[in-house]
């Protein structure tokens, strides 16, 4: 049905009829407002706050549509994957949200070794993955920043092989150090960093980190990082307490304005073991956390377009084909598990995190299988850099 461009709003037909009628037209009014939004090139903070509040299904579709388009247009339809190693779950800080926070003490801590490492390095070769995440708790201690050194010095020096002359792609995420520090790194041969901003409302970030964190202390790590060379990853949790679309949007429209390559992103999930449990969330909240981390991830490709976006494990502890849902909106990386298994379960950020019994070869069998059920490549044997970073590189020459 369209609407009639001459239609004065007059009601004519019996009470239910218009009532109908006007629900028919809300829903055209929200349609169309949504089409002219997704066929326009630039957006400003209303635009991304229409998108986001999408909740007709067919709206949602066509969001996702679009996302699935320019994913093809910018990226390809090749899904990288990254082999993740939890390393170490010693941390100085205390999110409130975060299970492994320095105040937990239900669970053991634990280091791996070189040898572990070095170990899923290998694993990560043989399976065709390309690169890998070294993740881990913080630390700024000089033994820790001198581990991750060596580590990733190591890893280049053994994956270096006829399918990777340049060896393994290295992402650290090992959270805020000094610039020296990421020096450091970088000259050790890793080449992406990952630190998340988590939000970019000043209110709410210090409503859920304790004061010695700050939001300008996150931007000035982003900064540096950027300065240094580095492939620059961050990304926000998604359905905090208190947290609006209109935050989102700002998330959105800040990883477009600084000039971000990669983003990573998840719905929030309460973790008993933490102050922010008292916010237990209901069945209807979780399903809306994930719908809106979806529609996220669409509209970070339709507005940041040539990015990395992962599918992050969050969407599978929500929902069993979660990170399929992900790739489905827009995605392009994924993360496979290569922590040894026996200290998986001291890792747990949030609750109910799958893949906790698989080793990596298992790991590798289900992503791989999840990657071709919805006609997806996997980009086996390469980096997958950020298509972003790649251009910006090539405009400076
Ligand atoms: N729910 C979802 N994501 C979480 N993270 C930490 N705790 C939680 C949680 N309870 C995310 C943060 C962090 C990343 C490593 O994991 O965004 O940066």
């Amino acid at each position: 049905m369209r609407l009639n461009p001459q239609n004065t709003g007059e009601q004519t037909g019996s009470p239910q009829q218009n009532a109908f009628k006007q629900g028919e037209r809300s829903t055209i009014d929200s349609m169309n407002v949504i089409n002219n939004i997704l066929n326009k090139t630039s957006f400003d903070k209303s635009a991304v706050i229409a998108l986001l509040s999408a909740d007709a299904p067919e709206d949602v579709e066509r969001i996702r549509k679009r996302a699935h388009e320019i994913l093809l247009d910018e990226c390809g339809p090749e899904v990288y994957c990254r082999g993740l190693v939890e390393f170490s779950n010693h941390c100085i800080n205390d999110c409130f949200y975060c299970g492994i926070r320095k105040s937990n003490t239900a669970f053991e801590r634990y280091l791996l070794t070189k040898q572990d490492i070095l170990d899923a390095a290998r694993f990560c070769v043989q399976a065709g993955y390309g690169s890998m995440v070294l993740q881990s708790g913080e630390r700024r201690d000089e033994a820790f920043i001198s581990f991750v050194e060596e580590i990733i010095f190591e890893i280049k020096r053994v994956s270096i092989s006829k399918t990777l002359p340049e060896g393994l792609g290295v992402t650290v995420c090992v959270g805020e150090q000094t610039e020296a520090a990421y020096r450091r790194f970088f000259r050790a041969g890793a080449h992406r960093y990952l630190l998340r901003i988590e939000t970019t409302s000043p209110g709410l970030f210090a409503k859920i980190h304790p004061p010695q964190q700050s939001l300008a202390k996150r931007m000035e790590c982003l900064r540096a990082l950027k300065r240094l060379g580095f492939q620059v990853g961050t990304g926000v949790m998604i359905g905090l307490p208190g947290q609006s679309i209109a935050d989102l949007a700002d998330d959105v429209l800040f990883f477009r304005d600084r000039d971000i390559d990669m983003i990573g992103m998840g719905p929030y999930i309460v973790h008993r073991q933490t102050p922010m449990a008292i916010h237990e969330e209901n069945i209807t909240q979780r399903k809306k956390a994930f719908g809106l981390a979806l529609r996220m991830i669409a509209v970070v490709r339709i507005v940041c377009r040539d990015v990395n976006i992962a599918s992050t494990t969050a969407l599978q502890a929500m929902e069993p084909a979660g990170r399929e849902r992900g790739l489905e909106f827009g995605a392009n990386i994924i993360m496979p598990q290569v922590t040894p298994v026996d200290v998986r379960k001291n890792y747990l950020l949030y609750e109910g995190k799958p893949c906790l019994d698989e080793n990596a070869e298992q790991c590798r069998g289900c992503i791989e299988a999840r990657i071709r059920s919805i006609g997806r490549n996997i980009g086996k044997d390469a980096w997958g850099d950020s298509r972003h970073f790649r251009m910006k590189e090539k405009r400076k020459i």
